[in-house]
């Protein structure tokens, strides 16, 4: 198996330094842990997008520290090679910092190697103090999913000159506290560009065009397992949920014109214990 990323060594790859272009998926539960495990990506990022793409929940807001904790253990029971950064879900860095360190000790045990936490300045006494128990920290600016009511929706943000610099300033303060990367969600390309260039440590975009140190897509709409929204952003790479429905048809179609199983997908007892039970013929 090859050696899995930590999070010091993620922290050095800046592509304006030679570094190459980070890759996180998101994964959720065993399967997907090893397919994105078998790839060739950096990280796994075990989201609280769960909430939406797994749970079936509207926002993010209805996901808990349980459910987290439950979801980056089926993910950790796959083994994979990449860094694992389970997402801290909301209210649970917001109460207190000892809170904030019980719940982020959670998902390290549950086999996360790293968190990431949305939000910028008003986070820095929680992110000191994960730092400070031996956690990494991942930062989440921008789009900021968990503040979807603060921002009035899940809107682009950083598109003022003013917003701009804000988001630099959050990003070099996260940088100062110790994250060792920071997700780049929901703003203009050339605004990411910029809080890239500001900061030693890598950042991972999604939806923040192609100038930041790496990309993070979710893993449903990467495979078109979901199609109830696609953001601007998706590439979608294959269309699973469209095979995955033709392939349950073929089956309900099998099942009932007697197709499926057939003989060879049958178990069999001998021919003598078949007509010591008065069973004639062969192969059934
Ligand atoms: O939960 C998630 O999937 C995320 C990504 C959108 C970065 O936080």
């Amino acid at each position: 198996m090859a050696k899995r990323l930590t999070a010091p060594a993620i922290a050095s790859r800046k592509v304006a330094n030679g570094g190459e272009p980070l890759v996180m998926i998101t994964a959720y539960d065993y399967p997907s842990g090893r397919m994105v495990g078998d790839s060739d990506a950096d990280m796994i990022l075990v989201g609280d997008s769960l909430a939406m793409v797994v749970l079936g929940y509207g926002d993010t807001l209805s996901v808990t520290v349980d459910d987290m904790v439950h979801h980056t253990a089926a993910v950790a029971r796959a083994e994979p090679k990449q860094l694992i950064v389970a997402d801290l879900p909301w209210m649970s860095y917001h109460v207190s910092v000892e809170d904030t360190v019980r719940n982020a000790a959670r998902l390290i045990r549950a086999g996360a190697g790293a968190v990431k936490l949305e939000g910028g300045t008003e986070r820095l006494p929680m992110i000191d103090a994960i730092i400070d128990a031996q956690m990494p920290v991942m930062g989440h600016l921008g789009l900021t999913p968990q503040s979807v009511h603060a921002m009035g929706g899940f809107k682009v943000q950083g598109k003022s000159a003013e917003a701009a610099m804000e988001l630099v300033e959050q990003a070099k303060a996260l940088q100062a506290a110790g994250c060792f990367s920071i997700v780049i969600e929901g703003v203009p390309r050339r605004v990411a560009d910029l809080v890239t260039e500001s900061l030693d440590i890598p950042t991972v975009g999604i939806g923040a065009g192609p100038g930041t140190d790496g990309q993070v897509l979710v893993f449903h709409d990467l495979l078109g397992l979901q199609d109830d929204f696609l953001a601007k952003f998706v590439r979608q790479y294959a269309t699973l949920k469209t095979d995955g429905i033709a392939a349950i048809e073929r089956f309900v179609g099998d099942v009932r014109s007697g197709a499926f199983p057939n003989d060879d997908e049958s178990y069999h007892i001998s021919d003598d214990e078949a007509e010591a039970l008065g069973l004639y013929g062969s192969g059934k």
